[in-house]
């Protein structure tokens, strides 16, 4: 698409949406069969899988940690998921996501629970239209859950940013393409903030407006994460287990 005059008008985006709604999310657990957990999980025009595997043992050995477990997370894009054909293979942005997503995640887990062991974590994006990291992030925290690994929260992730001087939560392409500001966030249930991170321009005000939406943006997917893990495991989640 070439750049619209307008990305929003009379308060209305582009794709119908107002500035403070998300893109349609589906979220399905444990849906592939090798994986110790897993989720599909649709955010607008993104798809993503995640698998855990673990904690298992850590090849190469000399990566294990004496008192904790290694939490690994590798992000990579198919080929087929842009426009563009994605040459395969990590790349710079895939090696930053991969490490900011990872951070997003590890202050979750209880990872001394694990001594000298791994917990692997591999999100595959099939089909991208912006907030693929933040799609992963809420793939990942789902599929870790599926797997059994004890955590203290689930984590939420969604991007808020600016286009043609409004704020507006969860871009897609053309507003990340096109618009002023794309900020990512992902916060535990009890509002830690575990990823923020910013491309373009926002003032004082509008950052501290910014994060009030996108906070209330990653509850909103929170409840969506949970009501998906319940739907799978309705006996063992009875009560209060997820917080
Ligand atoms: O996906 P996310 O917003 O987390 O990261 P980004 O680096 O801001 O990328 C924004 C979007 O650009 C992606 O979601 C893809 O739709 C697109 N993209 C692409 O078309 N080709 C690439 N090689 C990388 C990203």
């Amino acid at each position: 698409m070439n750049k619209p005059e307008n990305l929003i008008e009379n308060g209305i985006r582009l794709d119908g949406r107002k500035p403070d709604e998300l893109r349609p999310i589906k979220i399905e657990v444990g849906v592939l069969n090798r994986a110790d957990g897993s989720c599909y999980f649709e955010f607008g025009g993104n798809k993503v899988i995640a698998a855990v595997y673990g904690p298992r043992e850590v090849h190469p050995r000399h990566m294990q940690k004496s008192t904790s477990a290694v939490v690994r997370y590798r992000y990579n894009m198919a080929s087929f998921s842009v426009e563009e054909r994605k040459r395969p293979g990590p790349d710079r942005r895939s090696i930053e996501i991969s490490k900011v997503s990872r951070e997003a995640l590890e202050p979750v887990i209880f990872q001394e629970y694990f001594p000298r062991s791994a917990i692997d974590i591999f999100v595959e994006v099939l089909q991208a239209d912006a907030g693929t990291r933040t799609a992963g992030i809420n793939a990942a925290s789902i599929a870790l859950a599926d797997a059994g690994i004890p955590m203290k929260s689930l984590v939420s992730s969604c991007a808020v940013g600016k286009i043609n001087d409004t704020l507006v939560l969860d871009l897609n392409k053309d507003e990340d393409n096109y618009g002023q500001a794309d900020m990512p966030v992902a916060i535990t249930k009890d509002g830690n903030i575990t990823l923020l991170q910013m491309d373009g321009h926002l003032s004082r005000d509008e950052f501290r407006e910014a994060l009030e939406m996108a906070l209330k943006g990653c509850e909103a997917i929170y409840e969506m994460q949970k009501a998906a893990l319940m739907e799978k495991y309705p006996a063992q989640l009875e009560g209060d287990v997820i917080e």
